[in-house]
């Protein structure tokens, strides 16, 4: 079948936030979180295709940079740790944002987002609070006496346990400088001002590696790991254009920082920070050796010496990358039979890998064909653990392929008469949207072929 012809509609950044945002919820990817009662602001579910989207983007990340490589461990740490361990990294006395108050509304802001000069967002009085620290750690008190010996927080990064382990990475895997640790796994942040969908959210994932190096190999190994993360976004399938790095001012560096580069990305709502990487120095293992009395030296055999490792830190956020990820491969497209909105997800990203269609639901020899199809084609990504198939016998074929298109499935594939002589089926690709006719047992190496592309 010949490809049609595609016009690009316009859309401003509001429409397009709009549209992805009504386009999650209808579609099963995210819902506001606790919606039943009301909503809880700052909280975010994700639903059947956001959980596969995310699953796939943790997995990819655990090939890219765990998997793929010889000097790198996983951990999963507890989310809950003693309240020394934030005294020890500084987030007790330091993590803070500015925060004012309207004195007519009540309405609270970070001070440093909003213009104190001009009238207030909320109900436009001129009439702010001055500027105080505000903790973003949530608290809560482990056991059942809620005093203050007993408070504890939720982390606010997955960081802080990859430097309480590292003695005990150390010791059981021995690994050799330069090593890291990654850890996948949910933050905690009450953020002032939450918003903008995914993007700031109270409770988020992030991906984060500390990379324990010789302090003289820093500034190689800080521009290392940033082509490291030009290389994650590449495989995303970011546009280049949209991706800016930001060098972060001397003043704005956080507490454990010599230097720190910001990956900021052009969301609809301005230009704002995806990822960052810090070089943290021996900061952090520093200060838990202080704090908790433990050597976490390292001794280097080779030069006989012992001192305590630094570190490059590349830290990416999961729900970000799930929000970028929607906003660059939403497309909507004039056609003739209407407007198609389509995702195009790099194929290895894709939630829905396949979608198998009876080319009519009232014909058993059709279905029955199509079924069979559709459970070999669950159990080759059953076995890849990851990705799933559709199956839709609902209204006519375009409607089906509008429908996935939506999600971002890469392809369908139609069972008609012609497969019941034949043993072909029709594969339709999302981008082109042209057809093909495939023997059935070719689908799964034709689709392999295609996620490698
Ligand atoms: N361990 C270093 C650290 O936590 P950060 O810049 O505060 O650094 C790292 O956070 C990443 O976590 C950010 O680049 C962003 O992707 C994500 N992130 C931070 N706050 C977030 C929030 N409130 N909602 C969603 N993602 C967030």
């Amino acid at each position: 079948m010949a490809s049609r012809a595609v016009i690009k509609t316009s859309m401003t950044d509001r429409d397009r936030m709009e549209k992805i945002v009504s386009l999650a919820k209808r579609r099963g990817f995210i819902f506001p979180g606790s919606e039943l009662y009301g909503g809880l602001a700052g909280t975010w579910d994700y639903g059947p295709l956001g959980t596969e989207l995310k699953t796939i983007v943790r997995n990819e990340w655990r090939r890219r940079f765990v998997l793929g490589r010889t000097d790198m461990v996983q951990i999963e740490s507890a989310i809950l740790m003693n309240a020394r361990v934030w005294k020890a990294s500084g987030h007790l006395e330091s993590f803070t944002d500015p925060m004012v108050d309207c004195r007519q509304c009540k309405a609270r802001f970070r001070a440093d987002k909003i213009d104190l000069a001009a009238a207030c967002p909320q109900c436009g009085a001129r009439d702010f609070t001055g500027a105080r620290p505000f903790n973003m750690m949530f608290k809560t008190f482990i056991g059942p006496v809620e005093d203050s010996a007993a408070q504890i927080y939720l982390r606010p990064e997955t960081a802080q346990g990859m430097f309480t382990n590292f003695k005990a990475v150390l010791d059981t895997m021995r690994p050799k400088l330069p090593f890291g640790i990654a850890q996948i796994g949910k933050a905690f942040r009450n953020e002032i001002t939450p918003g903008n969908f995914i993007f700031r959210s109270r409770e988020f994932e992030q991906m984060e590696i500390e990379y324990f190096i010789r302090p003289a190999d820093w500034e190689a190994q800080f521009e290392a790991w940033l082509k490291e993360m030009r290389g994650w976004i590449a495989s995303l399938g970011l546009d280049a254009a949209r991706v800016h790095e930001r060098e972060v001012a001397a003043e704005d560096l956080a507490h454990y920082s010599k230097r720190t580069v910001d990956i900021d990305y052009d969301f609809p709502f301005g230009r704002e920070e995806l990822y960052g990487i810090a070089y943290r120095t021996d900061f952090d293992l520093g200060q838990h050796a202080q704090e908790s009395g433990a050597d976490l030296g390292y001794f280097d055999e080779a030069a006989k010496e012992r001192f305590v490792p630094h570190v490059i830190e590349p830290t990416f956020g999961l729900d970000r990358t799930v929000l970028a990820l929607l906003l660059e491969h939403y497309q909507e497209e004039g056609a003739k039979d209407g407007t198609r909105v389509v995702l195009k997800f790099p194929p290895r990203i894709a939630p829905v890998k396949v979608a198998v269609f009876p080319l009519l639901a009232n014909k058993p020899q059709l279905v029955e064909r199509a079924r069979g199809i559709f459970e070999r084609l669950q159990g080759w990504r059953r076995a890849m653990g990851e990705g799933l198939v559709a199956w839709d016998d609902r209204g006519n074929i375009g409607k089906r392929y509008f429908s996935q298109d939506e999600i971002g499935t890469p392809w369908c594939v139609t069972v008609d008469f012609q497969t019941l002589e034949d043993g072909t089926v029709t594969v339709r690709d999302r981008d082109s949207a042209e057809q093909e006719r495939v023997a059935e047992p070719d689908l799964v190496a034709l689709f392999e072929e295609r996620l490698k592309a």
